[in-house]
C-alpha cells in the first residue's frame, strides 16, 4: 500500500463531507431523541373528532367509578382536544373510590425510564367542575410502587378555568419501565390537557435525550439533514411535516400523524429543535422541504406558489433578524440570533414525478432571490442540470446489498471533472458559453451556482446480509465512504440512513443506533463512522494498493490536524471486505518530518463472523479496538484480519 503524503499532491476534502441524516422513522424522535416521556401528551392522536381514542393513555378504574373520554374544550386554539374524566365515586351517597383512586396513566413510549435522584419537570393544564385533589405520580409499571408523587389541590373556583400547573418530581428509585399516573378519590369532572414530563437533565438543556445526542456528537457530524426522508413528504400532504405547525410553544403544536412510518408525533421535536440540535452538534442544518409532493399526490406548478412562500417563510424563521415576521417567532422561543441555515433540499427523492422540475424551479428562484447564499439541493441527478434547471448540489440515495455497496467504492470515479458547469442566474446565462469553454470559475463567484456537486444524503446496505446491522454491511459502507473520500472533488457531503431505531418499533433495518427507553448501542456501521470523523476538511493523499489475486481491499490516506492539541496525523484506512487475512507493506513517501517514533496507534473494527451484530446484551461485540503502534515507520509490514476495517493513525 503506497501513500504519497506530500503536500503537493494532496487535495482538501470538503469541510462538510461527513454528516448525519435524521428522519422521524422507527420512533427516532418521538420516543427517542426527543426526551419527552409522555406519549400523546395533548390527546390529539385520536384525531380532531371527539370522543376519540386516547391511546396509549389507559383508564384506572371501572365504568361505575369513572368515565373517561375526550371533548374539544381545550384552551389551546390549534390543539382543541382535551381529556375529560368524570369521576363517579367518592361523593356523598356513592361508593368510595378504590384505594389509590381512579384516573388515567400514560406508559410513555414502551415504559418511562425514571432514574433515582433525577428531577423531572411536570407540566399539565387542568380545569374542574369541583374542588380538586389530583395525585400525579411516577410509578412502577403496575402502578403499585410510587417513585415520586405530588398532589394538586384547589378549590372549585381556582380550577373553574384552565390553569397551567408546573412542578418537579424527584425520583427515589430507578425504574426503566415506569408510568405517569393521575388519580383522584374525589367525585367531579376534571379536564386535562398538554401533560408533559421532561427529564431536567437533557443534552445542553435543550430537550434532547442525553445519551443519544452524545452518540451523535461523538461522530463530529458536519451537517444535520432533517426531518426526512419520506417523512418530509408524507403518504398524503395533510400528514407531511409542516414546519410552521411545529414551532412556538409546545402546547400550541397540533402534532401530526406520521403516516409513512405509522405513528403519531406530538412535534416536540419541531423545526426550531432541529435547528437547535444542529447548532448544539456544531453541524450545518440541511432542511428537506416539502415541495408539494407526497407519496400519493402532487401539487401542480400552477398552484405551488403558497408552498414556495411557506418555505421562504421557514428560511426567514431560521435566518431572519429578530424583527422580521418569522424571525421574531424564533426570537420569542429563546434564540434571537439567526441559525446558520445554508442548505435547503427541495424534496426528498421525487425527481421522477410530473411536476417536480417545474416546482423545483419555482422554489429555486424564490429562495435564491431572497437568500442568494443558500445552497439549493435538487433531487434530480447531475445529467438533468442545465442553465434552466440549476442547482448547487444534487442529492443521491444509495441502497444496495453489501457486495454491491462494496463495488460502489468506484461509483463516482467516472463522474466528469471538467466540461460544462452550470450558470444558474438568468442574467448571467451568457456566461454559460464561457463555462462551455471550460474556463474554470470558482463557485458562487457570480452569486449563483456554477458547480454541481453531489450530496449522498442517504446510503445504506440493505437486504439479507445487512441483518439488523452486521459487520459485513459496515465494511461495505466503509469501502463506499473511502470511494467518496477519493471522489470528494465531486461529492461534497454524505450521510447514512436511517440513523436511529427504537427497538420497540422497528420499521426499517438496519439503522446506525439502536435504543429503547433506557439503553442504547451503536451498530457496526455507527462505529465505522468513527473512522471517518477526522476526514471532513482533512487533506486527501494519493494511495494505491497493489496485491495480486485479491480484489477485496480498498484504502485511503488523509492528513489532519487536531483542533485540541494541534498535533498532525497521517491516517491510513484499509477495508478488507474478504475472508482472507492479508499481509501488507505500507510505504509512505513525501513526509517532510517523518513519523514520530511514539504516539501512533492502530484501530480495528472486526469480529469473528462477518454477520456478527451488536445487541443490548453485547453492545460492543463489534466495536473498534485501539492499540499503540510501537516504532511506527514510513515502511511498515502490517497484518489485516479477514472482514476488517483498520486505521493506522500515525503521529507526525
Ligand atoms: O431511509 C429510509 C427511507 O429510504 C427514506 O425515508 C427514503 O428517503 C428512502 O427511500
Amino acid at each position: 500500500l503506497s501513500v504519497d503524503a506530500s503536500s503537493q499532491n494532496a487535495r482538501k476534502i470538503p469541510d462538510k463531507m461527513f454528516g448525519i441524516f435524521f428522519e422521524e422513522i422507527n420512533h427516532a424522535g418521538a420516543g427517542g431523541l426527543w426526551a419527552e416521556l409522555v406519549s400523546n401528551r395533548g390527546f390529539e392522536a385520536g384525531g380532531p373528532n371527539t370522543p376519540s381514542n386516547i391511546d396509549p393513555w389507559v383508564i384506572i378504574g371501572n365504568e361505575s367509578s369513572i368515565i373517561v373520554g375526550t371533548d374539544r374544550t381545550s384552551c389551546f386554539e390549534r390543539n382543541p382536544v382535551a381529556l375529560r374524566m368524570e369521576v363517579l365515586c367518592g361523593s356523598k351517597g356513592t361508593d368510595a373510590c378504590p384505594s389509590g383512586g381512579v384516573g388515567v396513566y400514560n406508559p410513555g413510549y414502551w415504559g418511562m425510564n425514571i432514574e433515582r435522584r433525577k428531577v423531572y419537570k411536570v407540566t399539565l393544564h387542568i380545569r374542574s367542575s369541583d374542588a380538586v385533589s389530583l395525585s400525579v405520580s411516577l410509578t412502577s409499571s403496575d402502578g403499585l410502587r410510587k417513585l415520586a408523587s405530588h398532589t394538586i389541590t384547589g378549590s372549585k373556583k381556582q380550577f373553574a378555568k384552565w390553569t397551567k400547573i408546573e412542578f418537579h418530581l424527584k425520583s427515589s428509585q430507578n425504574n426503566t419501565n415506569s408510568r405517569l399516573q393521575l388519580t383522584t378519590s374525589r367525585s367531579g369532572v376534571i379536564w386535562l390537557d398538554q401533560v408533559s414530563v421532561m427529564p431536567f437533565d437533557t443534552y445542553m438543556g435543550h430537550g434532547f435525550r442525553k445519551d443519544l445526542a452524545s452518540m451523535l456528537a461523538n461522530l463530529k457530524p458536519q451537517f444535520l439533514k432533517f426531518p426526512g426522508g419520506n417523512y418530509a413528504m408524507g403518504n398524503y400532504l395533510r400528514n407531511a411535516f409542516q414546519w410552521s405547525e411545529t414551532v412556538g410553544s409546545w402546547e400550541e403544536r397540533p402534532g401530526h400523524f406520521n403516516d409513512v412510518w405509522g405513528y403519531w408525533t406530538d412535534d416536540g421535536l419541531g423545526f426550531f429543535e432541529f435547528l437547535q440540535l444542529a447548532e448544539d452538534l456544531g453541524a450545518s442544518p440541511v432542511w428537506v422541504v416539502n415541495d408539494g409532493a407526497s407519496q400519493n399526490e402532487e401539487v401542480s406548478t400552477a398552484t405551488i406558489a403558497s408552498l414556495v412562500k411557506d418555505v421562504v417563510d421557514g428560511i426567514e424563521f431560521a435566518r431572519g433578524g429578530p424583527n422580521t415576521t418569522w424571525g421574531s417567532v424564533r426570537a420569542a422561543m429563546g434564540h434571537p440570533e439567526p441559525f446558520k441555515l445554508d442548505y435547503v433540499s427541495i424534496g426528498n427523492q421525487e425527481c421522477w414525478m410530473l411536476y417536480y422540475r417545474g416546482n423545483y424551479q419555482k422554489f429555486y428562484s424564490a429562495i435564491k432571490a431572497a437568500y442568494p447564499g443558500i445552497n439549493v439541493i435538487s433531487s434530480c441527478d447531475k445529467s438533468t442540470i442545465s442553465p434552466s434547471n440549476p442547482a448547487d448540489l444534487y442529492d443521491v440515495h444509495v441502497y444496495a446489498s453489501s457486495s454491491d455497496m462494496f463495488s460502489r467504492t468506484s461509483m463516482f470515479d467516472n463522474t466528469p471533472r471538467s466540461g460544462p458547469k452550470v450558470c444558474s442566474n438568468a442574467i448571467l446565462r451568457w456566461l454559460y458559453l464561457i463555462c462551455m469553454l471550460r474556463i474554470s470559475t470558482p463557485r458562487n463567484d457570480f452569486g449563483s451556482s456554477m458547480a454541481r456537486q453531489a450530496i449522498v444524503s442517504e446510503y445504506a446496505v440493505t437486504g439479507d446480509d445487512a441483518g439488523k446491522g452486521t459487520l459485513v454491511a459496515a465494511l461495505a459502507e466503509a469501502a463506499f465512504l473511502v470511494g467518496l473520500e477519493k471522489n470528494s472533488d465531486v461529492v461534497e457531503m454524505a450521510s447514512c440512513a436511517p440513523l436511529f431505531v427504537n427497538d420497540n418499533d422497528r420499521r426499517w433495518s438496519p439503522d446506525a443506533i439502536v435504543f429503547n427507553s433506557w439503553q442504547n448501542y451503536g451498530c457496526p456501521n455507527y462505529w465505522m463512522l468513527h473512522f471517518f470523523k477526522d476526514s471532513s476538511g482533512a487533506m486527501l493523499h494519493p494511495s494505491s494498493v497493489q496485491i495480486s489475486n485479491y480484489d477485496q481491499l480498498v484504502a485511503s490516506a488523509i492528513t489532519w490536524q487536531s483542533s485540541q492539541d494541534k498535533s498532525s496525523h497521517l491516517k491510513i484506512k484499509v477495508v478488507n471486505f474478504g475472508s482472507k487475512a492479508v499481509d501488507l507493506n505500507i510505504s509512505v513517501s513525501g513526509l517532510e518530518n517523518g513519523i514520530k517514533s511514539s504516539g501512533s496507534k492502530k484501530t480495528v473494527l472486526t469480529s469473528s463472523g462477518a454477520l456478527d451484530e451488536n445487541s443490548f446484551q453485547q453492545p460492543q461485540k463489534v466495536a473498534p479496538v485501539s492499540s499503540p503502534i510501537d516504532n511506527a515507520m514510513q515502511q511498515m509490514g502490517v497484518s489485516l484480519g479477514p472482514y476488517s476495517l483498520t486505521s493506522f493513525d500515525l503521529l507526525l
